[in-house]
Order: structure tokens, then sequence, then C-alpha cells
């Protein structure tokens, strides 16, 4: 049972990173075996709207992202956890998300759809507590999972973290997460019998 973990921020060692492996060591304590994907360092381009994956529901860009996709189709749950940039998502993740077109284009256009039905935790932090501010980044990952067939199980939202590495003095936040992951991989393996 493996549970890929998607990290958004650019920055290693940051908030969303540490909420990550806290999350993945919740999930590694409840028995799966775990991944972290880092999209800053995936060596990809975004999304170009070649419309190459319509031909066959494959992306025709070969680079960083390649690799991903079947991680991305054979996980059994997968975390995404990530700064809010400008009420949405960092650019890196963007553009991973953005590469998941073909999905899209398997799902609707060849009712081809992943078949293994997955689970979805979703984690955020943002420096505000502004209004609005996890709602873009929420319809933007509900979508995402959604493509992918990823049920969106559980969520993470936390506010008022600004500077780099804030959440390691919040243990509350960071328990959280990993009381998430650990149920995200229980409800997973219960389910698989
Ligand atoms: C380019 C950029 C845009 C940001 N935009 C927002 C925003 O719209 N709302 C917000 O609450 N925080 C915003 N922030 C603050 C980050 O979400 C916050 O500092 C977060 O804790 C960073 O997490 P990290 O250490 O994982 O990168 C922004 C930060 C950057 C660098």
């Amino acid at each position: 049972m493996t549970v890929l973990g998607l990290m958004g921020s650019p920055k290693a060692k940051g908030n969303a990173d540490l909420l990550l492996d806290r999350a993945l060591a919740g999930a590694e304590s409840a028995g799966a075996e775990t991944e972290k994907l880092v999209a800053a360092k995936l060596n990809m381009a975004p999304c170009i709207a070649c419309r190459g994956c319509e031909a066959a529901g494959e992306c025709v860009v070969r680079d960083g992202m390649t690799e991903v996709y079947p991680k991305l189709e054979n996980a059994d749950a997968i975390i995404v956890a990530t700064p809010i940039h400008f009420m949405g998502m960092p650019a890196q993740l963007k553009a991973l998300v953005d590469r998941c077109q073909p999905f899209w284009v398997r799902k609707y256009r060849f009712s081809r759809p992943i078949e293994k039905r997955r689970k979805g935790l979703f984690i955020a932090v943002g420096g505000t507590n502004l209004p609005h501010t996890f709602d873009a980044i929420e319809l933007e990952i509900k979508s995402f999972f959604h493509c992918l067939n990823v049920e969106y199980t559980d969520e993470i939202l936390i506010p008022e973290i600004s500077e780099h590495g804030d959440i390691a003095d919040r243990e509350a936040a960071l328990m959280s997460a990993y009381r998430a992951g650990e149920r995200l991989a229980r409800t997973v393996l219960e389910e698989a019998g």
C-alpha cells in the first residue's frame, strides 16, 4: 500500500515540507509505504496546451514528469501539502497539476478513467488568515483529485504561518498532520481488507 506525498513549496524544510513529512510518518505508522515527490525538483516544464495528449491519452512531452505519471496512477492514496501563493498554489505544483491533462483526456474523452479509486488528503498553509485564503486552492485540488479518481477525504488548512519553518513550533498542527496521515493509510488498508 503506497501513499504518495506531493510537496508543493519551492522551499525545502519549509512549512509545507515539515507538515508533509509528519503526515507521511503517520501513514508509515499505520503500515503504508511512502514516497515523496517535490514538485520543484521534478525538472518538468508547464503544460504547453499542445493537445498532444488528445491522441492517445499520453503526454507527448518527455521530461521529469514522464516518470511521475505511473506513480500518480498507481498510488493507493495521495497527500498534497503546499503553501498558499497569491490565494492559489505555487507555480511548481500548478505545473504538475496541469501536466495531468492526459488523465482528464482519458477520463472524459476516452471514458477510460484510472480504475482504482484512491483517497486523498490535502494540507495547506498560509501566512495570513484573510477570508477565502483556502477557497481557490481547495477547488483546484478537488478538481485535480477528481480527475485522478482520488476521493477528497480529509484536509488540514493552517492559517497565519508566515516565516520559514515556523510550523516547527506548532506541535499541535504537526500532530494533526501525523494523525491525518495515519487515518488515511488505516482507512485505505481497512477497505482493502
Ligand atoms: C509568492 C508568495 C505568495 C504568497 N501568497 C500568500 C497568500 O496569498 N495568502 C497567504 O495566506 N499567504 C501567502 N504567502 C505566504 C505563504 O503561504 C506562507 O509563508 C507559508 O507558510 C510558506 O510555506 P512554505 O514554508 O512551505 O513555503 C505567500 C508567499 C509567497 C512566497
